[in-house]
């Protein structure tokens, strides 16, 4: 069985009397380490589905089954323990702490999980060596965003959850960030889902998930996935 199952998820949104599917029937898998890209245009229903398989919103039907558990079962105190221990979240803001260095922004992974990773090791694997005691306010936006990345890795999730991480960020920056978050899934196992509505992205994926008007329209598989250098959109 693959790492990540969604089967048949429905997610309805109630707005007075009408009614809005954001998700209407999605299924789709995703195997250990792969980098998944979530492809589709706004509205499409895609952030609705992070954000049920990052346990912060539960689906109406369906199972969501990740390494062989369905979390659409768990209530609110195992949504809450798989959240903190499996789970790396990447927004397209950074959300960070201000008035924590970079350090200890990473520092943080540590008082949520038992066996983080050291933050100058992950700040170092994010190319950010340098910068360890500045604030964000003191780094770029690609460096607050690679801050983050090395935040969620600290935490060392099974998944890393991405919604439109580059969605701030110009085309080269956006470009380091998607590099880190291909050389991760790769060399350290983690399942990577990128979501993005930016379809020249797709190439760097193991696997593409396209959703368009809350449903899964296509999956394709990349046996070769391009490097991120070798991409451009
Ligand atoms: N909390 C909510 N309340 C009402 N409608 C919502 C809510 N969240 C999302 N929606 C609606 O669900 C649909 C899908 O939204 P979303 O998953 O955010 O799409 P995407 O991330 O692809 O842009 C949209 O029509 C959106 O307006
Ligand atoms: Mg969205």
């Amino acid at each position: 069985m693959a790492y990540i199952n969604v089967i048949d998820e429905y997610k309805r949104y109630h707005m007075g009397d009408t009614t809005i599917a954001a998700n209407d029937g999605i299924s789709f898998s995703v195997e250990k380490g792969e980098v998944a890209v979530i492809l589709g245009p706004s509205g499409a229903g895609k952030s609705t589905v992070l954000n049920i398989l990052g346990g912060m919103d539960s689906c109406d039907e369906g199972e969501i089954v990740i390494d062989g558990t369905d979390i659409a079962k768990y209530n609110e105190k195992q949504l809450t323990t798989y959240r903190r221990n499996d789970v790396g979240f990447v927004f397209q803001f950074y959300n960070l702490v201000p008035n924590l260095t970079a350090k200890e922004n990473v520092e943080l992974a540590s008082q949520i999980v038992s066996d983080a990773l050291d933050p100058e090791d992950v700040l170092k694997s994010v190319g950010l060596s340098e910068r360890l005691d500045n604030f964000p306010a003191q780094l770029s936006g690609g460096e607050q965003q690679r801050v983050t990345i090395a935040r969620a890795i600290a935490k060392r999730p099974k998944l890393l959850l991405c919604d439109e991480p580059t969605g701030a960020l110009d085309y080269e920056t956006g470009k380091q960030i998607l590099t880190i978050l291909q050389d991760t899934a790769h060399n350290t196992g983690t399942t990577v889902l990128i979501i993005t509505h930016n379809s020249a992205i797709a190439p760097m994926a193991d696997r593409v998930i396209r959703i368009n008007d809350a449903k899964v329209r296509n999956v394709t598989i990349n046996d070769e996935p391009k490097p991120v250098a070798e991409i451009e959109w």
